[in-house]
């Protein structure tokens, strides 16, 4: 090793380690996981067979399905400590807070808490996408002052969390967009947030430690954080006739666009073609056409005037939106997603792993004396 490291700012380009989970052609604009191509998985799948995917290597038979599924099913309740630790929050905690709060206390409550085995880290993965789901829903009713609603055993993950959000059982059209917009979330390679789950696990602490320091990296509007962002801009703009002065005011103003541009992909977010579509109808069916509409033309200015794409974060906004999701709890719902990645990664890195340690490259001053006290 050079003692002469070469920096690489934000470690753009550096390849940190070999997945056999997700295929990104940033240049192509193609995105699969273990092969299977995004877009099929997102109009094909369910995202219980996306997570079998991920955690077990394919898609799974029916019998397995049905199995895994039951297993999912049976691990969404959460302790009732952790209910009592929501109803201590301030009401106008930031979900995300909670929800990291939720790893942490999970892990202290989880009864493989101190295994890091194999199969011990597939059953915590399990119990972190089922119970997570339940937590963000269960502290979004404590802080509205409502009584949670108690997971459905009759529904599959994705309609599930819509019920015990609203308390409502979905129609299928909304549960089959969230489906799929969860599929799109579920892994990308290593993003920071993912990146930082495998530096935690590379130490071999913990899954659950793992897991809570991906919530604090997706956290930030330029990752996950950008989804609420996107709808925070569409609400600025207010209307469709106003999005021409506001990018021609906001590119003057040299601001940075939420749910543009990306780190990888230069062509085009493969997963915001998909997202597209399911939020024109989502926003179609809810009579909120207008957020579809505003983003369309907000994605053609900008693209216009600075060649930026939109990002997966573009078009889950309207959508989310529309499905009734607060804006508040679009990152929360994105880390419902992305833990199947998470965890998948997780088993990757304990199964072959080997220390993350980078280096830094010095630029303070050259080596000197010390100088007592008295002296200086
Ligand atoms: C996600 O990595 C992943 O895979 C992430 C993700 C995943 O699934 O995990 O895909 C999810 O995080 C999507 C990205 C969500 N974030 C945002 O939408 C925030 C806005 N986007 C930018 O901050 C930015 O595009 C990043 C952070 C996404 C990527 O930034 P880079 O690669 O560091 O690029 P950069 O900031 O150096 O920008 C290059 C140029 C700059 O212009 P110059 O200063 O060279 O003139 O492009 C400009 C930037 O100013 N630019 C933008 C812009 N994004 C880039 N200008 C205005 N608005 C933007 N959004």
């Amino acid at each position: 090793m050079s003692e002469a490291p070469e920096l690489i700012r934000g470690l753009e380009g550096v390849v940190a380690a070999e997945t056999a989970l997700c295929d990104l052609d940033g240049a192509g604009g193609r995105l699969a996981y273990r092969g299977y191509d995004i877009a099929d998985l997102a109009r094909r799948a369910t995202f219980e067979e996306v997570a079998h995917l991920l955690w077990r290597g394919d898609l799974p038979t029916k019998a397995q399905l049905d199995a895994f599924s039951a297993e999912l099913v049976a691990a969404r309740p959460i302790p009732d400590g952790l209910h009592a630790a929501f109803r201590l929050l301030p009401k106008a905690a930031d979900p995300m807070r909670a929800l990291q709060l939720s790893a942490a206390m999970l892990g202290a409550l989880d009864p493989d808490a101190a295994d890091n085995s194999p199969e011990a880290n597939v059953r915590k993965a399990m119990r972190l996408t089922s119970q997570l789901a339940t937590a963000i829903c269960t502290h979004h009713r404590i802080r509205l002052g409502k009584e949670p609603v108690p997971p459905a055993k009759d529904l599959g993950h994705a309609a599930n969390f819509l019920f015990m959000l609203t308390g409502e059982r979905p129609p299928a059209v909304n549960a089959r967009a969230f489906d799929a917009s969860l599929i799109l979330y579920a892994e990308h390679e290593m993003n920071a947030s993912t990146f930082t789950t495998r530096v935690i696990s590379s130490t071999l602490s913990d899954m659950h430690s793992a897991i809570a320091g991906g919530i604090g990296a997706i956290k930030g509007p330029l990752h996950g954080g950008a989804g609420e962002a996107v709808m925070l801009t569409l609400k600025e703009i207010g209307r469709v006739e106003n999005v021409d002065a506001f990018v021609e005011k906001a590119l003057g103003a040299k601001r940075r666009l939420m749910g543009f541009g990306h780190r990888v992909y230069r062509a085009g977010d493969p997963r915001a073609a998909v997202l597209r579509g399911l939020a024109e109808e989502a926003c179609r069916l809810s009579g909120e056409g207008m957020w579809f509409e505003m983003a369309v033309r907000l994605h053609e200015r900008v693209n216009r005037a600075k060649g930026l794409i939109p990002n997966v974060d573009f078009y889950s906004a309207p959508l989310f939106y529309a499905l009734g999701i607060p804006v508040d709890l679009f990152t929360p719902v994105i880390v419902a997603g992305r833990i199947a990645g998470w965890t998948a990664h997780l088993l990757e890195q304990y199964q072959d792993n080997r220390l993350i340690r980078p280096r830094g490259k010095y630029t303070g001053p050259p080596r000197r004396q010390f100088v007592p006290l008295e002296r200086r």
